[in-house]
């Protein structure tokens, strides 16, 4: 059996079954060039999860108290900070649970002037509504190890309310404040074209859904897409990166992709057996969300959209049999609306909205036709014309 010591210096050893403590204690002095760490948010949950496959994953993420889990967190950063290279980073992945603690550990272990920045990953995820906001970001707190760090500058596009003096201004400052820089005539001087806007703090990243290819069933897991923003902002090609919670493997996944070198580990087995899967066929599912923008998933026309106010529904996107589920109703009286479409049969419309319908167990069904009225429909079926609307919501419910 292999030594934790010869185990990690051997190059083809990458992923670790460890604790991170032992891991880090074993290796080198200023070493790797990003460090990213995803450990127990301090839930006090047991985390669960069974795969596609039917394999269960978990872990623990109950602690004692508070300080317990401060101290474990603390020793190991430290450990952390002695590994990084000078010209290294760190990004600390956590949530309102303990960010508020960790900041405070990071900024005496690293010093305040190395804080970068506080990013928030920032997703749109339901639940039922409690007397609450609605949780849908996390943390991720960047620091460096000196001023010396390395960071590559991404751009984005600009916001669609830029306007094009916007976009080819040269700035200029005038008593503290930027302003337009102008010729002698007013004329706004332009700069040429620009490589767009720096990437800010606030990044809008899906979280995985549940048929995602790449989602494995491991709790918690995070999106390669996360994963390879950080390693492009943070570290170069052939770089070190270091994950010591590595959980199902998504960093090492992502450096992977980016031609980064990768170590990682975890003191699950599960986690480490899957991991190492991962590794074999490394691979990111495409965010069409990301790719397309929101945008891309309202596809209902003006004359959908008004029919759907008219009757008081919330839109239904994605799916070809309901387009709309009126509001208000009690959950035991769900109606559906679909809107037959204009390369849609009548019965083809009415087959459509019966077998979505049921399947929601919907319990009436409103069919706004274009034209023709069908011949047979069930009896729990409304059926509407679409240039005609008269029925509102209230006879409906009735
Ligand atoms: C939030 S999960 C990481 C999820 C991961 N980022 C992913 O995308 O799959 C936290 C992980 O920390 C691991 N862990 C807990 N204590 C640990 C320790 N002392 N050393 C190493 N790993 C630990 C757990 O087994 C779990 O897999």
């Amino acid at each position: 059996m292999k030594s934790l010591k010869q185990l990690v210096e051997n190059l083809n050893s990458k992923v670790m079954l460890s604790d991170c403590l032992d891991f880090l204690r074993e290796l080198p002095t200023e070493s790797v060039d990003l460090i990213y760490l995803d450990p127990p948010f301090f839930t006090q949950k047991e985390h669960r999860l069974t795969s596609r496959q039917g394999e269960e994953y978990s872990f623990s993420d109950r602690w004692n108290s508070k300080n317990e889990y401060l101290d474990f967190l603390r020793i190991r950063v430290l450990e952390m900070h002695r590994v990084l290279k000078s010209t290294g980073n760190i990004f600390l992945h956590c949530d309102n649970n303990a960010s508020h603690y960790l900041r405070i550990i990071l900024d005496d272990i690293f010093g305040e002037n190395n804080f970068r920045s506080e990013i928030i990953w920032s997703y749109k995820r339901w639940s039922n509504s409690s007397k609450n906001l609605l949780p849908n970001h996390q943390v991720i707190l960047y620091y460096s190890k000196s001023l010396r760090y390395a960071f590559n500058v991404i751009f984005t596009d600009y916001s669609p309310t830029t306007n094009v003096d916007q976009i080819l201004q040269e700035r200029a400052r005038e008593n503290g404040k930027s302003t337009y820089k102008k010729d002698e005539e007013g004329n706004v001087i332009s700069s040429g074209p620009k490589r767009g806007v720096p990437l800010s703090d606030v990044w809008e990243i899906p979280f995985l859904n549940p048929k995602a290819k790449e989602r494995t069933g491991y709790p918690t897991q995070k999106p390669v897409e996360l994963l390879k923003r950080i390693i492009e902002v943070g570290s170069r090609k052939g770089d070190l990166v270091l994950d010591p919670f590595c959980g199902s493997g998504t960093t090492l996944v992502a450096a992977k992709l980016m031609d980064r070198q990768y170590l990682g580990c975890d003191i699950n087995s599960d986690a480490i057996a899957l991991t190492k899967a991962r590794l074999e066929q490394p691979f990111m599912t495409e965010s069409v969300l990301l790719k397309k923008g929101a945008q891309a998933y309202n596809t209902k026309t003006d004359y959908e959209k008004a029919i759907l106010d008219e009757l008081n529904c919330t839109v239904v996107q994605r799916n070809r049999g309901i387009d709309g589920i009126i509001k208000n109703t009690r959950k035991d009286d769900l109606v559906a609306v679909k809107i037959q479409r204009q390369d849609e049969s009548i019965d083809e419309a009415v087959s459509l909205l019966v077998s979505a319908g049921t399947k929601r167990k919907c319990k009436k069904l409103v069919l706004v036709a274009r034209s023709d009225i069908p011949k047979e429909y069930p009896k729990n079926m409304v059926v509407l014309q679409g240039f005609n609307l008269q029925m509102k919501v209230s006879q409906l419910s009735k």
